[in-house]
């Protein structure tokens, strides 16, 4: 299944959003938890002082303490106005000595002077107690009596919601603001994105004109730079596939009605002998007509960066060159030509597509032995030159290239003025097109003895890697 897109603008306002939320919830949560802390403390002290209070009442006796509080004198000490307070005295010995005897025994034994604080229940309420041993008297051999003081938490409750209404509610509503500024902020940050998608998607898909680069953020204008070089590259493309195949049946159109045009005659031929002629001429037309076919064929499929894929193999440049050279040898004889080959004794490896490379031999020879006079020489070399190159010449005795057109016989369908010899045009192209694909440059010189051309294409030596 397909994972869905990651949209850059959920990404951002995931990862702003997300720890921003859990901070400001933390931090309400602190606040909260350390102002009823620090409140509830000043309760405590509150109740420990009333402890505290009632210890003044208990007076030292023979035997056992006494409590001495008046109804009156307690009423005043726990009064309240929102809680209601109990407390009890207890003598070391255990003995009740004053107050509310259901009040529950003291969780922990508390160290004397020093008072403990925890929640109970006392007559089915829940309680905040302390629980305190003091001496009854300043003197070193006072009696210590245990006091326990219990008050209900209608104060701490209502403190507590206080709290609540008065530090979440402002912090939820920070929460709420900060949440719709970066949501805000996030969407009018990334516009530009979304004008530039809008940009594309509303485009014609013949429209290869560059994407405006106003407007378009500094973050993403090397994409945008990049997909404007594509484009003009692929207007590039398009354009000389227009002319290609304009071109293509221009060339295609002229042999095609010659061939019709010879039927026709053909057909009205009634001498056996002259049908004959007719066809002869018939079949020399379809074999020109052919190999144009194939080479419109070839020049498709070597269009460097057409999807064909090309394996690259080590080879034998000068072993292959000499098995191509070979192949050609009853043709130069036909035309009087002494087509030589000079080699070197070590093999010369390069990464090749054996197919390809034959082809490239094989246009190049070509036209050196249909454009050299009968009597000619045509010699195919091949050599080791400067660091890390081979090379692969073929000189022949033709007419001289001008440096003028030396770029331009490339090019495809060029062909020079006043070549008497049959050809379309593409064989160069072809041989243009194939180099690329090894990435090999070729090099027209003038050749050596003075008489002719050169084609140089100069290979990288180099084991074959898988492209
Ligand atoms: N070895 C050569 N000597 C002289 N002129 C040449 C040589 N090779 C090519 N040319 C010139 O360059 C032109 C283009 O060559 P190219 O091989 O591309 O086409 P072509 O030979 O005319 O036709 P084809 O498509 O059949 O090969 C030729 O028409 C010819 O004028
Ligand atoms: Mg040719």
């Amino acid at each position: 299944m397909r994972k869905p897109e990651p949209r850059l603008q959920r990404k951002l306002l995931a990862w702003l959003l997300g720890p921003l939320t859990l901070i400001l919830a933390l931090d309400t949560g602190a606040a909260y938890w350390t102002s009823v802390h620090y409140s509830n403390l000043a309760y405590d002290r509150a109740l420990h002082e009333i402890a505290r209070e009632i210890v003044l009442h208990v007076k030292p006796a023979a035997g056992r303490p006494r409590l001495e509080l008046s109804q009156a004198a307690a009423n005043i000490l726990l009064m309240d106005a929102q809680d209601r307070l109990f407390f009890r005295v207890t003598a070391a010995d255990g003995a009740v000595l004053g107050g509310d005897t259901t009040l529950p025994p003291p969780q922990l034994g508390p160290n004397p002077g020093e008072p403990r604080f925890y929640q109970a229940e006392v007559h089915g309420q829940p309680v905040r107690m302390v629980a305190a041993r003091m001496p009854v008297a300043e003197t070193a051999a006072a009696p210590i009596v245990l006091v326990q003081v219990a008050e209900t938490l209608n104060k701490r409750n209502r403190l507590a919601w206080e709290m609540l209404a008065s530090v979440v509610l402002p912090q939820v509503l920070l929460i709420f603001i900060t949440i719709m500024v970066v949501w805000f902020g996030v969407s009018r940050g990334l516009e530009p994105l979304q004008r530039l998608r809008r940009a594309v998607s509303n485009r014609s898909h013949l429209d290869l004109s560059p994407i405006d680069m106003q407007d378009v953020p500094g973050e993403v204008r090397p994409v945008v730079e990049e997909v404007n070089e594509l484009m003009a590259r692929l207007a590039r493309t398009f354009d000389f596939q227009n002319r290609f195949v304009a071109d293509a049946a221009h060339q295609l159109k002229t042999p095609v009605s010659g061939l019709k045009a010879q039927i026709e005659l053909a057909l009205r031929e009634t001498e056996p002998q002259r049908v004959q002629h007719s066809l002869a001429q018939l079949y020399i037309s379809a074999d020109r007509l052919s190999r144009l076919v194939r080479q419109l064929l070839s020049l498709a499929r070597n269009e460097p960066g057409a999807l064909h894929s090309v394996q690259l193999q080590p080879l034998d440049l000068n072993a292959f060159a000499l098995e191509v050279s070979m192949d050609w040898v009853p043709n130069a004889l036909k035309r009087s030509i002494d087509l030589g080959f000079e080699g070197v004794e070590t093999p010369l490896t390069i990464a090749a597509d054996r197919d390809r490379l034959r082809e490239l031999i094989n246009n190049l020879i070509d036209n050196a032995i249909r454009y050299s006079p009968p009597g000619g020489t045509v010699t195919v070399r091949t050599a080791v030159v400067g660091e890390g190159q081979c090379r692969l010449a073929i000189s022949d005795d033709g007419p001289r290239i001008p440096v003028a057109e030396r770029a331009r016989i490339f090019e495809r369908f060029h062909r020079l003025l006043g070549t008497q010899e049959d050809g379309s045009g593409l064989g160069l192209a072809i041989v243009s097109e194939i180099a690329t694909l090894h990435r090999a440059r070729i090099l027209l010189e003038e050749d050596t003895d003075g008489v002719g051309n050169t084609f140089s294409v100069f290979f990288e030596a180099r084991p074959a890697e898988p492209l």
